[in-house]
């Protein structure tokens, strides 16, 4: 078999890029404005994009150019050398979280070979359902609630009771409960995050064992980043919240049927994933202030390696504030 000499992991350098982003957001945590503390995190992100070695494309990005002044779809970002890469972007995924101090909100970044990544517009929402890899091969987005759990639990060898189901609290999740419930699972609720939501069903010794229902579908592609990392599946589908979604779907002649796995949502191995946590959270501790900097906590995963690595940086912010556009500092302002 013949082996290719190991490329740089540009995945560490994305850690950089949703450090700084989580530096600006902290900031903004528990103050009620979710605007504000998106706004810091993308303005951080964008300037930590500058020096990146790529010439990259944000294809899941803050929104159209028009609406989103930065990191918009089609922004090209990086040097302008080096590999040709898909960028997908969630400065701060939980900005309710952020705003009202709840754990879990995280800077994430995802990228992959130019041309790899789904683009879901104009599909804001999709229906998920993750699990790991030893239930993978089981589970099929068309059938019952009650089924997919009976044959995940006999996958993971428990029994059904044992697993804990995440599930984002939400009204249109109403029926998705009660036959979570009837079916005899548990459930963990969270009014946020699914990216979060999703690692925790792949990652085998969590809390979580599933991930089912509807979020965002930037969401979905860059959680499948990093299922394809770790392993298991994320299957998701189209599943509109408004008619005006459904119709855009139905001028844009996409097939409402279709179902898409990780490796629809993302067809290249060559796949980066940084997350960085901005509040306290399950598997990335918060920002932490210092006084004179922060230490904060990323995981950083590379598809091709399956490399997974938590990395643990302690900032200072008076060197930061010499070469730095960013001002991560509150008492310069
Ligand atoms: P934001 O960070 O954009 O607020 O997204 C948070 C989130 O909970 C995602 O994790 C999830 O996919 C999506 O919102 C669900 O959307 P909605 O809150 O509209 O149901």
């Amino acid at each position: 078999m013949s082996k290719e000499t190991p490329t740089r992991n540009l995945a560490l350098d994305l850690a950089r890029v949703t450090e700084s982003a989580a530096l600006s957001a902290a900031r903004w945590l528990g103050k009620g404005d979710k605007e504000a503390g998106d706004g810091a995190a993308v303005d951080a992100m964008r300037i930590s994009f500058q020096s990146m070695e790529i010439r990259g494309t944000v294809v899941i990005g803050e929104g159209e150019k028009d609406e989103a002044p930065m990191l918009y779809n089609g922004e090209v970002v990086g040097t302008g050398n080096g590999p040709e890469m898909d960028i997908a972007v969630d400065p701060v995924e939980g900005t309710r979280l952020l705003a009202y101090g709840r754990p879990n909100a995280i800077a994430t970044v995802a990228m992959a070979p130019r041309g790899s990544m789904f683009d879901p517009k104009p599909a804001f929402y999709m229906a998920k359902l993750a699990v790991p890899e030893a239930a993978k091969n089981v589970v099929d987005m068309d059938a019952p609630v009650a089924d997919n759990l009976q044959k995940i639990a006999k996958a993971l060898g428990k029994d059904v009771e044992d697993l804990t189901i995440f599930v984002l609290e939400k009204k249109r999740h109403e029926q998705l409960i009660a036959d979570i419930r009837k079916a005899g699972a548990r459930i963990q609720l969270q009014t946020d995050g699914d990216v979060f939501g999703a690692l925790m069903a792949v990652n085998p010794g969590t809390d979580i064992d599933v991930l089912m229902g509807t979020g965002g579908s930037p969401e979905a592609v860059l959680a499948a980043a990093a299922v394809k990392t770790v392993g298991g599946e994320l299957l998701v589908k189209y599943d509109p919240q408004s008619e005006e979604e459904r119709k855009a779907l139905e001028a844009a002649g996409v097939d409402m049927n279709r179902v898409l796995g990780v490796n629809e949502l993302i067809t290249s191995e060559d796949v980066f994933f940084a997350a960085t946590g901005i509040s306290e959270g399950t598997f990335l501790r918060g920002v932490q202030f210092t006084g004179k900097g922060a230490v904060t906590h990323t995981m950083v995963m590379r598809g091709k390696t399956g490399t997974v690595r938590y990395v643990e940086s302690h900032h200072r912010f008076d060197k930061l504030m010499e070469i730095s556009a960013i001002n991560y500092d509150v008492e310069h302002e």
